[in-house]
């Protein structure tokens, strides 16, 4: 009978595709994929599934509103929506078109140790995307150019023009952010103690968004294979019952190439400066290797 009842209560539930309040801005390869479904373990959330690049593609941006809030999941009254376009934090018309949509709008930003983060996005260019194209099938890709021939001039100056080293650059990105929201609506997440110790960051996530405490220590274990946290997925709102376990796939949690060590040098050096604004802007040392 009680079966019965919820049955019926559950039924009447509405669910209506919204705009987000929440939005995951970036930054690419800092973690975004493994907060975002996290996140989506908490019964008052809803994720897009995909990417949707709204803000950032004016292909997509020109299509408005009403296509945007079509790429949102259904949710219930009790419940927000998120997406993540990890794009958003780097594309320079972004924070003031997100501002036009909804002045009040919660961000969210994680960001991880810069170097490990240009190594990151190194590796996912040149050692797996040859994989998935068609000439590679025939021949075998050649071999990654070394990261120092990228991100150097060959006099030993740091090359600007490598995107991986500019989207490491966190304080000139986050600054068009605070130009236009107030700092109280930008929560910024350690996405190295996000690998070492996810129910804490998902903690402080929770109280920044207002949601009910409901995520649980219990939710997150260490898969020692893949050597990542990977979590026990909730079903559905009354679901307590935590049948299904999850982790991200082989794309998240790559092994890194070894990179010579003057380079590494190098790269803490450049960054030092602008780390430093960077805590001075989010008021928080993140104690990154100088
Ligand atoms: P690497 O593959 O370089 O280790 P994004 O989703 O923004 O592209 O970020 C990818 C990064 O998320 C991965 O980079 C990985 O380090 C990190 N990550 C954080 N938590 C993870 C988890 N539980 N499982 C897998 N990867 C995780």
């Amino acid at each position: 009978k009680l079966q019965n009842k919820e049955n019926s209560e559950e039924s009447k539930v509405v669910r209506r595709k919204t705009l987000p309040s929440v939005l995951i801005i970036g930054a690419r390869k800092c973690g975004t994929r493994a907060l975002i479904d996290m996140l989506n373990l908490h019964p008052q959330v809803e994720k897009a599934q995909l990417e949707v690049h709204f803000f950032d593609r004016d292909e997509n941006y020109e299509k408005g509103l009403e296509w945007y809030e079509s790429q949102m999941p259904e949710i219930t009254e009790n419940q927000i929506s998120i997406e993540k376009s990890p794009s958003y934090f780097v594309t320079p018309e972004v924070p003031e078109r997100v501002y036009g949509m909804n002045s009040t709008i919660k961000l969210l930003l994680i960001v991880r140790e810069p170097v490990t983060r240009v190594i990151s996005d190194y590796t996912q260019i040149y050692y797996y995307s040859n994989s998935t194209n068609n000439a590679s099938r025939s021949a075998a890709p050649p071999p990654p150019p070394p990261l120092s021939s990228l991100i150097l001039h060959p006099d030993g100056s740091i090359n600007y023009n490598y995107k991986a080293t500019r989207i490491s650059i966190y304080s000139r990105y986050l600054q068009r952010w605070v130009d236009i929201f107030p700092t109280s609506q930008i929560h910024v997440i350690d996405g190295d103690a996000l690998i070492r110790d996810p129910f804490t960051q998902l903690q402080e996530v929770e109280k920044f968004l207002n949601l009910e405490a409901r995520l649980k220590r219990e939710d997150f274990y260490f898969n020692s294979t893949k050597g990542f946290y990977c979590w026990k997925k909730r079903n559905d709102y009354n679901d307590t019952n935590h049948n299904t376990v999850h982790c991200l796939n082989d794309s998240k949690g790559r092994k890194h190439p070894n990179v010579d060590r003057r380079v590494i040098r190098k790269l803490r050096e450049f960054y030092r400066p602008f780390n430093q604004k960077f805590y001075n802007m989010v008021g928080r040392d993140f104690g990154w290797p100088e």
